[in-house]
């Protein structure tokens, strides 16, 4: 199967390393979406994981629903973020997964990988990691993870068949994938699919 390419896809990377550059920096500017605490509340996180978490390392966070609405990782699991953004939910499966368990968080764009190295370190993790890479070439071993989670990523790529396949390499068999995304119930038109500003937007 060949994915339809609509748009320059280093161009929407560019576009979308830059706005979300300026989530990780200025995360109390106003976005087209909702951002921080009252973001995680709306889409569902349950008070008691998030309410110790502090105003300044939630404030990135950038997610559009829950993936742990299926269930938190185990003790010991290992678990993979795609798209980690500031980290929230690689804070969450971490503390979830327990130190004999590990969290890997991917993301493409730098300031978001300062922002959550920062703020894994501020929550005393030392059980997580964070690696600069694409989703399209995930920088982790085959068959090395026990769930994948991502949020807010996928509807952001051009090229989500390469997604999945590279999300079922990394997992070990009878591996589970928790998303937590956007989907359209009305096909898209071409000429919206062609327009960059509403990938990003
Ligand atoms: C909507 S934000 C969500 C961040 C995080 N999952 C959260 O819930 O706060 C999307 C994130 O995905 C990253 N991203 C988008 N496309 C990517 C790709 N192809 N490869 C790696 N990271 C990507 C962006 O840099 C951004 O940090």
């Amino acid at each position: 199967m060949t994915d339809v390419i609509p748009v320059d896809e280093d161009q929407l990377r560019m576009e979308i390393q830059r706005h979300y550059a300026e989530v990780a920096s200025s995360p109390d500017h106003e976005f087209h979406f909702h951002t921080g605490r009252d973001a995680a509340r709306q889409v569902g996180y349950d008070e008691s994981i998030i309410d110790d978490i502090p105003d300044d390392v939630i404030a990135s966070f950038a997610g559009v629903a829950n993936p742990f609405h299926f269930g938190l990782p185990g003790k010991g699991e290992t678990v993979l973020d795609v798209g980690s953004g500031a980290g929230v939910d690689v804070i969450i499966a971490a503390r979830a997964v327990g130190p004999e368990g590990r969290v890997i968080g991917v993301d493409m764009t730098p300031e978001m990988l300062d922002a959550a190295r920062r703020n894994a370190d501020r929550m005393g993790l030392d059980n997580v990691e964070f690696r600069k890479g694409l989703i399209e070439r995930l920088p982790v071993d085959a068959e090395s993870t026990d769930l994948v989670i991502s949020n807010g990523v996928l509807n952001l790529m051009v090229n989500k068949h390469g997604a999945y396949k590279q999300v079922a390499r990394a997992l070990k068999p009878g591996g589970r994938f928790q998303i937590a995304d956007i989907c359209v119930d009305k096909p898209v038109s071409e000429k919206a699919k062609r327009n960059i500003d509403l990938w990003t937007g």
